[in-house]
């Protein structure tokens, strides 16, 4: 979630009932200088949120990316760390659970730890622990710690169908789980092109491995990006809206997946095209303009007749 227009704010209302802060609980935002927090772009939406009823999820606590570089000092020992990011995690919930007392009933507690090939990715915080998944551990422990009411969420991406990344996250949370440590789910991004995706039935029978695990999922930031040349073609537009749908009928037919976020709703807002520099984008249900494209239909069509059943 993120601009201040009146029409975002009317749209987001209509429609929703989660909302994310897409990068305004990003360490480099809420932590820029060590020690000294600064919530002020979070809070405002926590505040809306509140006033209108919206539940909001915490995104993130532990992450590679989104860092400011004081963390990559060098010269910070490996203990001084271990306290920060403590410091970090605990600091953070905190504050969102005293102002706003059950408002944020989950948290993405770390972020995209694997690699695509299902090693774990090195990340500035590995060198906490003797292993690598030390502090993955130690950041679920610390998160259930300040909160032990909230939802406590592994969140990664192009682990959503069965592949080498998927796999490595199922066995890390079976070994997690195995040593008690408090991890509730696993949110799958879904971060797609229009041209490579996984098989929903592939999604589904993911979902159902960690199911069995006693996991719930879910998919936190779904969107399915178009290449420039296609951003308007109605054939792209239409095998968008299939996609979704596939998706999403995921989703409600599994019972453990418990809801559905978009990284955005309007392509006026997508953080498609500024990633990928203008070659993809259109990778949202509404348009620049707020019109519903045949994803919308879509997504609708699929909810209303699951919700249905
Ligand atoms: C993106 C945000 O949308 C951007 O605004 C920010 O500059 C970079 O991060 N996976 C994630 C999200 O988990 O945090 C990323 O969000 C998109 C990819």
């Amino acid at each position: 979630m993120e601009p201040s227009e009146l029409q975002f704010r009317k749209y987001l209302l209509k429609h929703f009932n989660l909302v994310t802060p897409e990068y305004e609980m990003n360490f480099r935002i809420t932590h820029a200088r060590e020690g000294n927090y600064d919530f002020t772009a979070a809070d405002e939406i926590c505040r809306f949120a509140k006033k209108h009823g919206l539940e909001v999820r915490g995104h993130n606590l532990v992450w590679h990316a989104g860092l400011p570089t004081w963390v990559n000092d060098p010269k910070i020992t490996s203990e001084q760390l271990r306290i920060i990011l403590k410091d970090h995690i605990q600091t953070t919930i905190r504050h969102f659970k005293v102002r706003y007392p059950s408002l944020i009933r989950s948290w993405i507690v770390v972020n995209e730890a694997i690699e695509e090939d299902g090693s774990f990715r090195k990340s500035p915080f590995t060198r906490i622990g003797n292993s690598p998944d030390e502090y993955i551990k130690l950041a679920f422990v610390w998160a259930h710690e300040a909160d032990p009411s909230a939802i406590l969420i592994y969140n990664e991406k192009h682990a959503e169908g069965i592949n080498p990344r998927s796999n490595a996250v199922y066995e890390l949370l079976k070994k997690l789980l195995s040593e008690k440590i408090p991890v509730n789910g696993v949110g799958l991004q879904l971060h797609v092109r229009i041209d490579e995706f996984p098989p929903p039935a592939e999604v589904m029978e993911n979902m159902k491995r960690l199911d069995n695990l006693g996991l719930q999922t879910t998919i936190t930031e779904l969107d399915v990006r178009l290449p420039k040349k296609d951003f308007a073609t109605r054939q792209a537009l239409e095998k968008q809206a299939s996609i979704y749908e596939g998706f999403v009928n995921s989703c409600t037919k599994q019972k453990s997946c418990k809801d559905i976020s978009m990284w955005g709703f309007t392509d006026l807002h997508s953080w498609v095209p500024n990633y990928f520099k203008g070659d993809w984008g259109a990778a949202l249900p509404f348009d620049d303009r707020y019109r519903p494209k045949p994803a919308y239909y879509s997504i609708m069509k699929t909810l209303t007749k699951n919700s249905a059943r």
